[in-house]
């Protein structure tokens, strides 16, 4: 039915109502069959390490920005997860993909016992021409090459960073220092179905067993970011089990 009306000429006026009060998405989200099981963080946590006693380590991360950032760092509670799922594991290398501001970098040097590595990747403004970046959406975020990872670089655990430059496509494993595995691979670069879709393949690659994978964007009520809700159902088809973690945009997967 809602098919004939969106063909009918009465259906024009309509149209933005139906975007602008969520409808479509929820639309949209029921026509898709959704593998992604919405768990607590604890719970996770708790899979990932069945003997886990959970110890809860209070927020120590502000950091404040010297100017208005209208899109780019993940929203507070999901900066509150990472902190959670970081104060229950002792990484030894993290890899992230899309750097942005830092924001979720500074989390992990922060957060990380001083031995740790972690890796970030992204691109920059002066790898592209204007045009291309006015033409491209997901490239509206990019940052110029000195904003870059800007508030990990306000950290003395910076030295505990290295920062790439490179086309998450282009991502070769064999062509820099990498260590043999990561413990937690973060994947919050481009949005587009095929760019979520290649750095995962990467990520699996990379991942040690028992290892964590977290995807940021991940909206069950897809609300934003559609390719990244399409992509990680896909792939849970066949990784199975694969989590939102409630009250976040974060889905996890823990490699068996
Ligand atoms: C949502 S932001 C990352 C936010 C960051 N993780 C945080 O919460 O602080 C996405 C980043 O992905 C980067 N990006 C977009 N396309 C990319 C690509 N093809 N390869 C690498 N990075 C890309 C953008 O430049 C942007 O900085």
């Amino acid at each position: 039915m809602l098919k004939s009306l969106k063909e009918s000429k009465s259906w024009r006026p309509f149209s933005w109502l139906y975007r602008k009060s969520g409808l479509k998405s929820v639309v949209y989200s029921r026509s898709l069959k959704k593998l992604v099981r919405t768990i607590s963080i604890e719970d996770f946590l708790r899979l990932s390490n069945p003997s886990l006693v959970l110890k809860r380590k209070s927020a120590p991360y502000n950091l404040s920005m010297p100017f208005q950032i209208e899109s780019g760092p993940m929203p507070f509670e999901d900066q509150q997860a990472m902190l959670k799922i970081l104060s229950f594991l002792d990484p030894n290398y993290v890899f992230e993909f899309g750097t942005n501001w830092g924001v979720t970098t500074a989390i992990f040097a922060q957060n990380t016992s001083p031995s740790c590595k972690i890796y970030t990747l992204d691109i920059c403004r002066e790898m592209f021409d204007e045009e291309t970046i006015k033409k491209d959406r997901e490239l509206n975020m990019v940052l110029s090459k000195e904003n870059v990872g800007w508030a990990y670089k306000q950290l003395q655990e910076a030295s505990k960073v290295k920062q790439i430059f490179q086309d998450s496509l282009k991502l070769n494993w064999k062509e820099a220092d990498y260590p043999d595995f990561f413990d937690i691979i973060f994947v919050d670069a481009c949005h587009k179905y095929n760019y979520v879709k290649s750095d995962t393949e990467n990520s699996i690659k990379k991942l040690k067993t028992g290892g964590i994978l977290l995807w940021h964007d991940y909206y069950p009520d897809v609300s934003a970011w559609t390719d990244v809700f399409r992509y990680i159902n896909d792939f849970a088809k066949t990784y199975q089990p694969v989590f939102h973690l409630k009250r976040t945009h974060i889905a996890a997967w823990i490699k068996a």
